[in-house]
């Protein structure tokens, strides 16, 4: 959803409170864009098909775009399926249009196995999206951040507190996928991944308009 100048001047004006030092809903209650809107606005232009939510939270992001599931190994309330484990989903081949791994890939300690479980659900030329922090940042954010989901559940060995692109470039192509678009939101604090599971012959017949296929070169940091 497109913001107005005042939503602009306003979340601008709230930056300290929102980013730092606010839990989501205070940030609701108060007017400002809350991080996990900021993610949904980011990610949701880029779905489509069905969606499988990976990590999914409160599952607010499968609720708004109102045509599939989301899955987590915690329970946060909003009707996710809770599993096991990511790497094994009780999902059919090719059963989703897109996949998303929003704020999640770094908790996740067996993420090149999840990657695959996804490109194994995903249907050919289907969409992984990923929005992620660089260790940086995550480093001094989950130091700060102390309504965070992870300050309420024990951590595993294995997560980190974010990824630079260079380990989504190399993850994603391990686990079968062509990276299309990197694109950064939040005042380019934040990263959205776009890339997409080839066809049988190996091509990509992908079109968006937010996608140009001929400038494929990602950035690595
Ligand atoms: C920072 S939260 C992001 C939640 C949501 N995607 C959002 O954008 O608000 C990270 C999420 O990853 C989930 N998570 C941690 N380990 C996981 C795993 N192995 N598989 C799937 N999700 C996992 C946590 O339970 C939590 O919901």
């Amino acid at each position: 959803m497109k913001k107005s100048l005042g939503k602009h001047v306003w979340d601008a004006i709230g930056i300290p409170f929102r980013m730092v030092l606010f839990p989501d809903d205070w940030s609701s209650r108060l007017g400002f864009t809350s991080l996990e809107e900021e993610r949904i606005s980011a990610v949701l232009p880029h779905i489509h098909g069905k969606l499988l939510d990976i990590g999914a939270g409160r599952n607010t992001l499968v609720k708004r775009y109102a045509n599939g599931v989301g899955v987590d190994v915690h329970d946060w309330g909003g009707d996710v399926l809770v599993v096991k484990d990511s790497a094994n989903l009780p999902f059919s081949d090719e059963a989703f249009g897109t996949v998303t791994f929003v704020a999640c890939l770094n908790h996740i300690p067996n993420r090149i196995a999840v990657l695959k479980e996804a490109w194994r659900v995903l249907q050919p030329e289907g969409r992984l999206i990923i929005t992620m922090i660089n260790p940086v940042l995550g480093e001094i954010g989950h130091r700060i951040w102390w309504y965070g989901e992870d300050k309420k559940r024990d951590t595993e060995p294995g997560e980190v507190a974010g990824l630079w692109t260079r380990d989504i470039v190399r993850m994603c192509e391990q686990a079968g996928f062509k990276l299309v678009e990197h694109e950064r939101f939040l005042y380019s604090l934040n990263n959205l991944y776009l890339a997409v599971k080839p066809n049988e012959n190996g091509s990509l017949e992908f079109r968006s308009p937010h996608i140009s296929l001929s400038n494929q070169t990602v950035p690595t940091d």
